[in-house]
């Protein structure tokens, strides 16, 4: 085991943890954010930097300091690491570069993108981005690819996280994608356009973190903040069958698997159960899906904030009735 201190906290993990994962262990304001890092992928991280932070002590044995930020998805810890995030002045200013640059390719136009409002850049660029860019050349542009039938990539808005090859690779058994050219010519390609057709590969669009893979059957349907999630599961035999139903009325708009705070897949789904399955009949319905107060598309929901129940308690009869305060687990 190997004991870290990350922003001033104490924590116990295995050795070989990441210091991302020690973060995690932590849980809250402290874990730095992640655009490329997937826990279900191996080899996942390492491509993006927006998790970088300080090692002000590098080990009990060695506490010389990090000469440089270090990525933390892909840093084992040491026992008696001491990191810094959120309380290192040179960790955020980094991360706003991290932001700017991720942001020299990538459109502007969430108003349009069906990714608005779930999109991990949106809310990455929302907490550690500056509003103005000092980039002046064009931004690269692409033609908008039809991956099969079902999936579209959006290559401008690709920021190279690398996460769907690996989901293609390590999921499926035939990938027909992957990263061509290096540097700034890099592209998610198809080569010779070739289609994904494998029976998982409705998943890169769950892993993209922005809105380069688009789910062809939701596309324009609707903005995801008027949506309804609930979570539903069905008897599947290819996969587990749990998912998310995004639905309007008694219409299901979409199917996505369900994703943990991090905003990873926790189990990876069919294609049968996201594309083919989209009556409520096909269902069982689990109840709404808990969505952060802060995400958007929680804006208006039908879920009511957490109260202590203390309080609730404390306040005349009459005002938690004319309010609708409702205890929950604090
Ligand atoms: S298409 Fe999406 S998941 Fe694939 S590398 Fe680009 S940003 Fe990442
Ligand atoms: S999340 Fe660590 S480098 Fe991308």
């Amino acid at each position: 085991m190997a004991k870290i201190t990350f922003d001033g906290i104490e924590v116990e993990v295995e050795d070989g943890t990441t210091i991302l994962n020690a973060a995690r262990k932590i849980g809250g304001d402290v874990v730095p954010p992640a655009m490329c890092y997937y826990t279900p992928l191996k080899g996942s991280g390492g491509k993006c930097r927006a998790c970088l932070v300080k090692v002000t002590a590098g080990s009990a044995k060695d506490p010389r300091p990090m000469p440089k930020l270090v990525a933390s998805c892909v840093t084992p810890v040491q026992d008696g690491m001491v990191v810094e995030n959120t309380l290192s002045p040179q960790v955020l200013e980094a991360r706003k570069g991290v932001v700017e640059m991720l942001l020299i390719n990538h459109p502007l136009d969430c108003p349009v993108c069906d990714q608005a409002g779930e999109c991990d850049l949106q809310n990455f660029s929302y907490d550690h981005g500056t509003s103005a860019t000092r980039f002046e050349e064009e931004r690269r542009t692409f033609e908008r690819q039809d991956i099969g039938p079902l999936i579209q990539l959006h290559m401008n808005r690709c920021i190279l996280c690398y996460r769907c090859v690996y989901t293609a690779d390590q999921i499926t058994d035939k990938r027909v994608h992957g990263v061509l050219g290096r540097g700034d010519a890099s592209e998610i390609g198809t080569y010779i356009e070739n289609v994904i057709d494998n029976d998982f590969s409705g998943n890169v669009i769950d892993v993209c973190p922005v809105g380069a893979l688009t789910d062809k059957t939701f596309r324009f349907k609707n903005r995801v903040w008027f949506t309804k999630p609930v979570d539903a599961h069905r008897d599947c035999p290819k996969c587990t069958g749990k998912v998310v139903l995004w639905t309007r009325g008694n219409d299901v708009l979409r199917v996505t698997a369900r994703k943990n705070e991090y905003g990873e897949v926790v189990d990876f789904i069919c294609n049968e159960c996201r594309f083919e399955k989209k009556e409520v009949a096909d269902w069982t319905i689990e109840g709404p899906r808990h969505i952060a107060r802060a995400s958007v598309i929680s804006a208006n929901h039908y879920e009511l904030p957490v109260i202590n129940p203390q309080i609730i308690a404390d306040l005349p009869e009459s005002t938690t009735k004319e309010l609708n305060l409702i205890p929950r687990p604090y």
